[in-house]
C-alpha cells in the first residue's frame, strides 16, 4: 500500500504550473519562447500598496493576526462590497485567506460529503475540479459551448441538477473564455436555483474588475437577493490589484458557513500574512485609478490581439468580454500536417506545435472544452504582437 494518502490520486498538479515550467525549461536550454501561459497581471502591484506593506513592517505588524483575517481588513472588504456590488454584510459574514484559492478549498472542505455534487460550467478555471475531489466531492461538468457565448443556459442548470447537487461554481468574467454573464442572465440562472433549495451558489468574481467595452459587472447575491442566504461570493485582490505573490483572498456568505470555514482555516495555516492584509486594506480602500487605467490596457491588448489572429488559418476567436485571456478554437487545426508531414491529432499536437514556433499556449483540456488553446494577453504589447506573428506563422505552416 502506497504511504501517500488515496485523496492525492484524484487531483493532478496544475496544468498551467507544467506548461509555464516547460517555457522556463526551454528558455534555459536557449530556445526563445514567447509564454502566453501565465495567468497574473504584468503590471506591478501600485506604489500606494508597496507602501502600505513597508509602513506594516516599520509599525511591526508582523505577528499573528485573527485566524481569518483582521478587523480592520474585515471593514476594509465590507466597505468594498457596499461601494462596489451594493452589498452590505456584517463583519462576521466576511473570511479572509491566502488567495481566493484557500477561500474555495475551505468552503468545499468545509460543506462536501462523499457523494455531494458540484456542478462545474465548462471551459472552466482548471483548479475548481480539483479542489472538488480533494474534499471528497463529485464534480458534474456541463460543457457551455461557444453558441451560447461559453455560458450555462438556465435549461443547461435544470437538466444538470441531482438531489445530490450541493454547490454550482460560476464565475465571471471566467477564465478561460471571458465570458461576463449580465444581470439578466444571472437572474434567469436564479429562477432555476429558486426551484431547488438545497442548492448553494459559489460566485467566483475574482476577475470583477476586468471588465470590457463599459459592460456592467454584476454578481449573484445581487442580481437574486433571495439566494443571498445561500450564496457565497469569492473576491481578492490578485488581479484587480497586481497582487498574486501576496496571498490575500476573501468572501462574504451567510454566518454559519463563514464560521466553519474560518474553523478550517484556524487548524491549517492560520492567518495570511500580517503585512499581505494591511496592503490589501490599502489596496480596498485607497486610490483606485489604477484598476481602471489597467483594465483600458487589457481591453486595448485584446482588441489588439484579436485583430492580429483574425483570419489566421485553422484558429478562430471568439472575443472575450472580461479576463485577460483568448480562448482560441483549433479545431479546424485538427487534421492538418506540419511541413515535416507530422499530423495536428489533437489540440495538445496543436500545442506544440506553437511551441515548435516559438510559442506557449495551453490546451483546453485543461479547462474541460476541447479543442481551444488558452493564450494569457497578460504580456507587453511586443511580446503580444510577436506572439500573435509566431501564432500566425505556425498555422500558416500546416496543410
Ligand atoms: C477563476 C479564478 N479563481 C480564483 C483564482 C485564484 O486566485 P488567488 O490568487 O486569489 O488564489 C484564479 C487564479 O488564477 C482564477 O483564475
Amino acid at each position: 500500500m502506497s504511504f501517500f494518502a488515496s485523496r492525492l490520486e484524484r487531483i493532478k498538479p496544475s496544468p498551467i504550473t507544467s506548461a509555464t515550467r516547460k517555457v522556463r525549461e526551454l528558455r534555459a536550454q536557449g530556445r526563445d519562447i514567447i509564454g502566453l501561459t501565465i495567468g497574473e497581471p504584468d503590471f506591478a502591484t501600485p506604489e500606494n500598496v508597496k507602501r502600505a506593506a513597508r509602513d506594516a513592517i516599520a509599525n511591526d505588524e508582523t505577528h499573528y493576526t485573527e485566524p481569518d483575517g483582521t478587523d480592520e481588513l474585515k471593514e476594509a472588504i465590507r466597505t468594498k462590497f457596499s461601494r462596489e456590488n451594493g452589498l452590505d454584510f456584517a463583519r462576521d459574514q466576511i473570511t479572509v485567506a491566502n488567495g481566493a484559492k484557500q477561500v474555495l478549498y475551505n468552503a468545499m472542505m468545509a460543506t462536501l460529503m462523499p457523494g455531494d455534487e458540484v456542478l462545474i460550467p465548462a471551459p472552466y478555471w482548471v483548479s475548481y475540479v480539483d479542489l472538488v475531489l480533494v474534499a471528497d466531492g463529485t464534480p458534474r461538468i456541463v460543457e457551455c459551448g461557444e453558441r451560447n457565448g461559453f455560458k450555462l443556459t438556465p435549461s443547461q442548470l435544470d437538466a444538470a441538477l441531482t438531489r445530490r447537487t450541493k454547490w454550482v461554481l460560476l464565475n465571471s468574467p471566467s477564465n478561460p473564455s471571458g465570458a461576463v454573464y449580465s444581470r439578466s442572465e444571472l437572474q434567469a440562472l436564479a429562477d432555476v436555483l429558486l426551484r431547488h433549495p438545497q442548492v448553494w451558489i459559489l460566485s467566483d468574481d475574482i476577475y470583477e474588475h476586468l471588465v470590457f467595452d463599459g459592460r456592467e459587472f454584476t454578481t449573484m447575491a445581487q442580481a437574486a437577493p433571495a439566494l443571498r442566504d445561500r450564496t457565497l461570493t469569492v473576491n481578492g485582490v490578485s488581479k484587480a490589484y497586481s497582487m498574486t505573490g501576496w496571498r490575500i483572498g476573501y468572501a462574504a456568505g451567510p454566518q454559519a458557513l463563514i464560521a466553519n470555514m474560518a474553523k478550517l482555516q484556524s487548524q491549517s495555516t492560520s492567518n495570511p500574512c500580517s503585512i499581505s492584509q494591511c496592503a490589501a486594506v490599502e489596496a480596498l480602500t485607497g486610490a483606485q485609478e489604477s484598476v481602471l487605467a489597467r483594465t483600458l490596457e487589457f481591453q486595448h491588448r485584446r482588441d489588439l490581439v484579436l485583430s492580429l489572429l483574425a483570419g489566421t488559418p485553422g484558429l478562430r476567436c471568439h472575443p472575450p468580454q472580461g479576463a485577460f485571456y483568448v480562448y482560441a478554437n483549433c479545431m479546424e487545426a485538427l487534421g492538418r500536417k506540419t511541413a515535416e508531414g507530422r499530423t495536428i491529432a489533437t489540440e495538445e499536437d496543436f500545442v506544440l506545435h506553437l511551441l515548435d514556433h516559438g510559442v506557449a499556449g495551453v490546451p483546453g483540456a485543461a479547462y474541460g472544452l476541447g479543442p481551444y488553446v488558452r493564450f494569457s494577453i497578460a504580456a507587453d504589447i511586443e511580446m503580444l504582437k510577436e506572439g500573435c506573428r509566431r501564432i500566425r506563422h505556425a498555422c500558416a505552416d500546416l496543410r
